[in-house]
């Protein structure tokens, strides 16, 4: 599916007011572009007991899930401290084996962003190689 990348980065920078994250003072903020063409976004929410916490992408990804989506087309990412984006925010280990279970890793786009006009293009498969996926267990 072809989509403005520019579009769904900017959607995630102005998300990134919402989040939660008073401990670390880290607010990340992710769009997620799914298979209906909708987009879906999420931050991190962190908690007093740091466990209960949880990522940006993972919220993002979940909220589209549970609306019915099924294919994660591209996420963009976007975090830094207090509120701003001082460089590109990957995504972790946890989140890139979420979005492995959502997506053909050969072609899920995802966007690490410093701004609408710059960021790092990687497929899922780049992220996260020799991935154990749905397949796997059949
Ligand atoms: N965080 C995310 O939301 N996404 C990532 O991919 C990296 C880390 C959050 C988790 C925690 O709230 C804060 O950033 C610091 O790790």
């Amino acid at each position: 599916m072809d989509f403005n990348r520019a579009k769904l980065i900017q959607m995630a920078i102005d998300n990134q007011k919402n989040s939660y994250a008073p401990y670390s003072k880290f607010n990340v903020s992710a769009a997620a572009l799914m298979g209906s063409g909708k987009v879906y976004l999420g931050v991190n929410v962190e908690n007093a007991s740091y466990p209960a916490g949880i990522c940006a992408e993972r919220n993002a990804i979940f909220h589209a899930i549970q609306e019915g989506e099924r294919k994660l087309v591209a996420v963009a990412i976007v975090g830094g401290p207090n509120y701003t984006i001082t460089d590109y925010c990957a995504p972790c280990g946890v989140c890139r084996q979420v979005m492995r279970e959502f997506c053909n890793p050969k072609e899920m786009v995802v966007l690490i962003a410093k701004s609408p006009e710059d960021y790092k293009e990687m497929t899922l498969e780049e992220l996260l190689p020799e991935s154990f996926g749905p397949n796997s267990l059949r």
